[in-house]
């Protein structure tokens, strides 16, 4: 099946990842300070379609699949892929993840970070700090030679000893000119197993660590995502390429 090719990229696509990449991570840094008691999601939403708009870019989310919104904001329980409304106001002690993926001359950059709304419980707190844990465990697996299961190994490795559960049901994937292509990067997994890595891949890897249950459903809107057991759900994403020796985040703000 074509879809089971994963292309390789050169040095200049790469390039043109990184600066889609730079991208959208200043825009997480750029929307972080709205993230205040009383602001709704559609707010941060209209200002992030007005950012990337004035730097020549387009948010991928936009249509996508039918997607209505510009971005992703997935509060508490809610998994991903949560919708902007101007309903959907943050109060104080939410947790709220927001992806970003602008498309910047034609290439994406898709990162996500999970942010306090005022003062966080202790367990919303160990509960983000330690996902942001399980991200950077996975991306320290990345080099050629070593296998997709390496990634997923290492992160159930950091979150279930916590008590904490991985979702099954959405993974990290394949990004360059398309959005979403191969491969496909569980969250967890079994050391040595899956596909090798080469220098030149590029994709994401986006943990998204419950508190309870990993099972997952989705609301009737089609949509958002939620805990089935309505507990709190976090979630960090870098997009990187696999280089020569190693890895290269290619979603940090400089
Ligand atoms: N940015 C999400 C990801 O990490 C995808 C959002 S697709 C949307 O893959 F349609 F929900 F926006
Ligand atoms: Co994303
Ligand atoms: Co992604």
């Amino acid at each position: 099946m074509a879809s089971e090719t994963i292309t390789l990229l050169s040095k200049r696509e790469i390039d043109k990842m990184r600066q889609a990449g730079r991208l959208a991570a200043q825009l997480l840094d750029h929307l972080a300070p709205m993230v205040k008691p009383g602001v709704s999601t559609l707010e941060i939403n209209d200002e992030a379609e007005r950012w990337t708009q004035a730097k020549g870019a387009k948010s991928a989310p936009l249509g996508y699949h039918g997607f209505p919104k510009s971005i992703c904001t997935s509060i508490n329980e809610v998994v991903c892929h949560g919708i902007p409304n101007s309903n959907m106001i943050l109060k104080d002690g939410d947790i709220i993840n927001i992806d970003v993926t602008p498309i910047l001359d034609g290439y994406h950059g898709d990162t996500s970070k999970t942010f306090f709304v005022g003062t966080p419980s202790p367990k919303a707190k160990k509960l983000v700090e330690i996902t942001q844990e399980c991200l950077m465990r996975g991306i320290a697996e990345v080099k050629p030679g070593a296998r997709i299961g390496d990634i997923g190994a290492a992160i159930q490795a950091c979150a279930e000893p916590e008590g904490f559960s991985v979702v099954r049901d959405f993974v990290g994937h394949g990004i360059n000119r398309t959005f979403h292509t191969a491969p496909q990067v569980p969250h967890y997994g079994k050391r040595g197993k899956g596909k090798k890595l080469r220098e030149g891949m590029v994709f994401t890897i986006e943990p998204m660590i419950n508190e309870g249950t990993w099972e997952a459903i989705v609301l009737d809107d089609g949509w958002t995502a939620i805990t089935k057991d309505r507990k709190l759900s976090a979630q960090f994403e870098h997009t990187i390429a696999v280089t020569a020796d190693g890895v290269e985040i290619l979603t940090l703000p400089e």
